[in-house]
C-alpha cells in the first residue's frame, strides 16, 4: 500500500510541520520545568549553567544531527526502517530505525498524559476559576504560605539563631539544613508550631489598618490558588486517564486523515498565532516587576549547580525538544522534494524551536517572580500555575487564557501527530497497513502503555522505580537515554557509513568550509559528546 505514503505540498509545508514537531511541550512545558529544577527551584540563584549547556548541545548538536537526520530520510524515503535498510541494505542498520520506532512509542506514551492536561486548562480558563480563588483557599494554608517565606527571609535565620539552632545568620546552607530539621524531626514540634505563630505574628503587624491585612490575605489567596488547583487536578485519577485518552483519540484522528490534508493546514495558521500569542506575553512580562529577575534567573550562571547530571539533562532536552533522534524528522524528510535544501531548512527550525522555548521560560519565571508563586514541588507544572497569574492582571484575561491554552493544546498536538506518524509510516511500509489500522493499533497500545504514567501522580504516586515514577522513569529513559543513542546512530550512520558523495548529493548547497564543519561535528563531535554522557550514566554518575 505504498500509495498510502503523502507527500509535502510545498518545501515551506516541511519546514512547518518539522516545526510543528519541534515546538511543543518540550518548549512550553519542559524547558521551563528543567530551567526551574536545575536553577535551584523557587530559591535558586540561577538557571544559567543549564540554559548555556542547553543552547551549546543545541548548536553543536542538535542542528548537525538534524540535517543528518533528516538526510537518511530524504534519501531513503520511506520510515525509519526502511530507510536505513533502503541506504545500507542487508545490514544491521534496520535496528537503528527500529529503536527510534519504539523510543516514540514511549514518548508519546507519557507526552499524551501532559498534552491532556492542555483541555483541562483550556476548560478552567471558560469556566475562570481563577476569579474567586478566595472562597477556595483556607486562611490556614495562608498561615502556611507565610511561614514558608518568612522562614527562608532573614527573619527566619534570626528566629534560629535566637533558638540557638545556628550561630551565624548568613550562613545560608546552615539556615537550610536548620529549617529542614525543624520541619521534620518531632524534637522540634514544639518550636515549629511556635515559629509559625510568630511569623504569621509578624506578617500581621505590618498591615496597620484590617482592611489592608485582608487585601494581603487574598493577596496571598491568589498566589496560593493555581497550585492549589493543579494539584487537586494530577490526584484525580479518572481525570488524568480521561484527557490522556482524549488527546490520543484526537492524535490519531489527524493522523488518519494524512499528512499534507491533516498536519500541514493547520500548521500554517495556528504556528503564527502561538508566537503572537507568546510574544505578546513576553512583552507583557517586560513590564512586570519580574521581568528582570526572571531573565537573570534564566541566564545567570551558577556553575556550582553543574554536575554530569545537568549536562545529561540538558543534552537530552536538546534532542526532546528539536525531535531529534527517534526518526520524526527522519520520516518527514521522506516527504520532502530533492531540490529543497536541507540546512536551510534545519536551521530554521532550530532557531525558532530555541526562540520559543526562551520565550516561554521568560514568561514562565517573570510571572513567578512578579507574582511571587509557589509552584508544584518539583515545577512540573508551572506552565499551568505561573501563567493564570499574568492573565488575571490583564484586560481580556480570560479569553487571552482560553486562547493561550488552546494554542498550547495545539502546538501539542503537531508534536504528537509527528511522534504518531513514525509508528504510523512504519506499520505502513514494512507491515503493509492501510493508514487507518495502522494508526488504531499503535494508538491502542501507546494508551495502554501511558495508563501507568497517567497514574502516576495519583494511584501511582508513590510506586517507585530507582526513585523516580512510572512517568519519571520513562520520561527519563526515552528522552535522556534513547534520543541521545538514537542520536549517536545517526551521527555515526551519517558520519563514517555513508559516502561523501552521497552526502554532497543532500547538502549541495553546503560550501566547503560549512561541509568540512558539518561532517565534523557529525563524525567526531556529536558521537563523542554523547558517548561520554551515556558512560556517565552507566557508572552511576546521574540520575533522575
Ligand atoms: N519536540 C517536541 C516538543 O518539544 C516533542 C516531540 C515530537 C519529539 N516529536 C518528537 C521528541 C520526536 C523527540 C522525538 O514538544
Amino acid at each position: 500500500m505504498k500509495q498510502d505514503r503523502g507527500a509535502w505540498r510545498s518545501k515551506l509545508g516541511f519546514i512547518l510541520a518539522a516545526a510543528g514537531s519541534a515546538v511543543g511541550l518540550g518548549n512550553l512545558w519542559k524547558f521551563p520545568y528543567l530551567t526551574y529544577k536545575f536553577g535551584g527551584g523557587e530559591h535558586g540563584h540561577g538557571a544559567g549553567g543549564f540554559v548555556i549547556i542547553y543552547l551549546m548541545a543545541v548548536l553543536l548538536l542538535g542542528l548537525p544531527v538534524m540535517i543528518a537526520e533528516v538526510m537518511i530520510g530524504r534519501r531513503g524515503r520511506l520510515n525509519p526502517v526502511g530507510s536505513f535498510r533502503a541506504l545500507r541494505p542487508g545490514t544491521a542498520w534496520k535496528y537503528a530505525g527500529l529503536l527510534g520506532v519504539i523510543t516514540g512509542f514511549l514518548i508519546l506514551s507519557y507526552y499524551a498524559v501532559v498534552a491532556g492536561w492542555t483541555i483541562e486548562y483550556i476548560a478552567k480558563s471558560v469556566t475562570w476559576e481563577y476569579a474567586d480563588y478566595d472562597a477556595h483557599v483556607s486562611d490556614q494554608a495562608v498561615r502556611d504560605r507565610v511561614f514558608s517565606e518568612l522562614s527562608v527571609a532573614p527573619a527566619g535565620a534570626l528566629f534560629l539563631k535566637e533558638h540557638g539552632l545556628i550561630r551565624d545568620t548568613a550562613d545560608a546552607s546552615a539556615v537550610q539544613a536548620a529549617w529542614a530539621r525543624v520541619k521534620t524531626d518531632k524534637k522540634y514540634a514544639n518550636l515549629l508550631k511556635q515559629a509559625k505563630k510568630e511569623f504569621f505574628l509578624a506578617f500581621k503587624t505590618r498591615f496597620r489598618t484590617q482592611r489592608a491585612l485582608k487585601h494581603a490575605i487574598i493577596e496571598k489567596k491568589m498566589e496560593i490558588y493555581p497550585a492549589s488547583l493543579f494539584e487537586r487536578f494530577l490526584k484525580n485519577p479518572v481525570k488524568q486517564v480521561g484527557y490522556f485518552f482524549l488527546f490520543m483519540l484526537l492524535t490519531m484522528l489527524v493522523v488518519i486523515g494524512g499528512v499534507s490534508g491533516g498536519i500541514e493546514r493547520w500548521n500554517k495558521v495556528l504556528m503564527p498565532l502561538l508566537l503572537l500569542m507568546l510574544f505578546t506575553l513576553v512583552g507583557r512580562v517586560f513590564t512586570l516587576d519580574g521581568g528582570v529577575r526572571a531573565m537573570r534567573f534564566l541566564f545567570y550562571p551558577d556553575f556550582s549547580r553543574v554536575t554530569f547530571n545537568t549536562v545529561l539533562w540538558a543534552v537530552g532536552q536538546a534532542f526532546f525538544s528539536l525531535s531529534l533522534g527517534m526518526g520524526a524528522l527522519l520520516t518527514y524528510g521522506s516527504y520532502l522534494p530533492k531540490d529543497a535544501k536541507i540546512s536551510k531548512a534545519s536551521l530554521a527550525i532550530v532557531s525558532l524551536d530555541t526562540l520559543v522555548a526562551l520565550a516561554a521560560a521568560f514568561v514562565i519565571f517573570g510571572s513567578i517572580f512578579t507574582f511571587g508563586l509557589t509552584m508544584h514541588g518539583s515545577g512540573i507544572g508551572n506552565l499551568f500555575t505561573a501563567v493564570p497569574g499574568i492573565f488575571l492582571h490583564m484586560p481580556g484575561g480570560r479569553f487571552l487564557s482560553i486562547l493561550f491554552y488552546s494554542l498550547v493544546a495545539f502546538a501539542a498536538l503537531t508534536s504528537t501527530v509527528s511522534l504518531m506518524e513514525v509508528a504510523a509510516a512504519y506499520l505502513i511500509d514494512e507491515h503493509d497497513m492501510s493508514r487507518k489500522r495502522a494508526v488504531l493499533i499503535a494508538g491502542a497500545a501507546i494508551f495502554l502503555l501511558g495508563v501507568p504514567s497517567a497514574l502516576s501522580f495519583n494511584l501511582l504516586a508513590n510506586a517507585r522505580i530507582f526513585h523516580l515514577t512510572f512517568f519519571g522513569l520513562v520520561d527519563f529513559f526515552s528522552a535522556n537515554i534513547a534520543l541521545p543513542l538514537g542520536g549517536i546512530l545517526i551521527a555515526i550512520f551519517v558520519g563514517w557509513v555513508l559516502t561523501a558523495r552521497e552526502k554532497h548529493e543532500e547538502v549541495f548547497e553546503f560550501p566547503v568550509w560549512l561541509y568540512s564543519v558539518w561532517d565534523f561535528l557529525v563524525r567526531f563531535v556529536a558521537p563523542a559528546a554523547i558517548l561520554v554522557l551515556l558512560f556517565a550514566l552507566l557508572t552511576g554518575r546521574v540520575s533522575g
